[in-house]
């Protein structure tokens, strides 16, 4: 805290000279340049169809990054990189000796391709499934199971799809950060700190990608586009930077940037972040955050440093496509109330009393338009995640959002109310929960029936 506040005073006189200070002495403790995964190798001679094979897989022992599980022996899994209209076929198959599905984060397609196993059941182990869509939504999504999912997703099995709007301006780099915790999975510390404590959980490691230095070096002059995605268990993330410029969340690209001072990334959530580098450095640092009441103690950590090599100037803000979309006010009523409460201490997370599957579906019919309002009673906060659609934030214990504001993942602080509204346009059952992936997993999970 105190090299905190300090910084901030240095910077206030010098931002030039402290950053680069920064810069050098994180630059020698990490170092490794930051790496893309592999992208999805296409299968089909088609251009207007991706075709992929995704083999879930048990990784042998010792991996580097302490994964269990890979998609195609890589963590991140293969990149899906999409154009808005094409139809997305991937055939999944089931190398893992437990049963697994895949859910396509954040795309509204139809149920059936949803990889939830509520009505359906897993793909058993051995087996196999052909998932089928078109992809209408441009922006930043990720793939990962949905059957055992705090332990699988948490083993390594996620990846990024990304459907890209060819209205937008292409950036020199479009890069994507797929960020992970690897203290999760630290049985030891767990278990040391007790489960009701808590604590422990602060030792996070972040990885980037898959690893956990994230050192960009890059060409003065170049605009970069960062497609950052929270792939985490239970770690939040709160990023600042004096230099980038926040162009998108769930959804895809804002009308209108916004400068870069806090943006909270909670687990499931996305954000693009647009840098133009001229001849200096620059950086998106993260501050400590956590699930159990917001601000922590710490200093900002750089999470990824963009190193700049030449002279040219910074680039301008590059030209994208968003969809002009009307703010609409809060009506006041609400067609549904979830209230999120538990403890860590019962290890129950409960949804209006209930724990998943011990659950009513709320019904909506075709076409409705749903206030869908969360209310948060427990004493941690909540991503809250809905499947096959999106919404608009109304507003959040009383108040609307600055602009508008489409996501599919929303945080609701501790004693915060969240009113939503949504446009129930695609039929089925769809899983609403907490992308806290223990909280889902001990029961903080319902269903939004959207009657045909
Ligand atoms: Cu990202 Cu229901 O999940
Ligand atoms: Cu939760």
């Amino acid at each position: 805290m105190k090299n905190c506040a300090l910084l901030l005073i240095l910077t206030a006189c010098n931002p030039h000279k402290v950053e680069s200070l920064v810069l050098a002495q994180s630059a020698l403790q990490t170092g490794e340049p930051m790496r893309q995964p592999a992208a999805a190798v296409d299968l089909d001679p088609d251009p207007n169809v991706l075709r992929i094979e995704l083999r879930a897989q048990v990784l042998p022992p010792g991996h580097i990054s302490g994964f269990r599980y890979a998609y195609n022996g890589q963590v991140p899994g293969p990149t899906i990189n999409l154009v808005l209209g094409q139809t997305l076929e991937v055939e999944l198959i089931n190398e893992l000796d437990n049963g697994t599905t895949i859910h396509w984060h954040g795309l509204n397609i139809p149920n059936a391709m949803d990889g939830v196993p509520w009505e359906r059941g897993p793909v058993v182990a051995g087996g196999r499934f052909t998932y089928r869509f078109t992809v209408s939504q441009a922006g930043t999504f990720w793939y990962h199971p949905h059957f055992n999912t705090e332990g699988q997703v948490d083993g390594g099995l996620y990846g990024a799809l990304i459907v890209r709007d060819p209205a937008d301006e292409a950036a020199s780099h479009d890069l994507i950060a797929l960020i992970d915790d690897r203290a999760e999975a630290r049985a030891d510390v767990e278990q040391a700190a007790g489960p009701a404590h808590g604590h422990a959980r602060l030792k996070r490691r972040w990885l980037v990608n898959g690893h956990s230095a994230a050192r960009l070096d890059l060409a003065s002059g170049s605009a970069i586009r960062l497609r950052m995605i929270n792939v985490s268990n239970h770690g939040y993330l709160k990023l600042n930077s004096d230099s980038a410029r926040l162009i998108g969340s769930d959804q895809g690209p804002f009308l209108v940037a916004l400068g870069v001072n806090e943006t909270v990334l909670a687990p499931g959530d996305r954000a693009e972040f647009e840098f133009s580098l001229g001849a200096d450095n620059q950086s998106l640092n993260n501050l400590p955050y956590t699930l159990y009441g917001g601000d922590a103690l710490g200093d900002p950590k750089p999470l990824i440093e963009l190193v700049a090599s030449g002279n040219a100037n910074a680039p301008p803000p590059l030209a994208l496509h968003a969809e002009a979309r009307q703010q609409h006010a809060d009506p006041g009523y609400a067609d549904i109330i979830w209230t999120f409460a538990g403890s860590d201490r019962s290890a129950k997370w409960f949804i209006n009393g209930k724990l998943f599957s011990e659950v009513e579906p709320e019904t909506v019919s075709l076409g409705s338009v749903v206030i869908l309002e969360v209310r948060n009673l427990s004493p941690t906060e909540h991503p809250f995640h809905l499947h096959g659609h999106h919404f608009e934030v109304l507003s959040r214990n009383g108040v609307a959002p600055l602009h508008v504001e489409i996501e599919d993942t929303v945080n609701v602080r501790i004693r915060e109310r969240v009113r939503l509204r949504l446009v129930a346009n695609n039929p089925g059952d769809w899983m609403s929960h907490c992308h806290i992936l223990p909280h889902a997993e001990d029961g903080m999970m319902t269903v939004l029936r959207v009657l045909p």
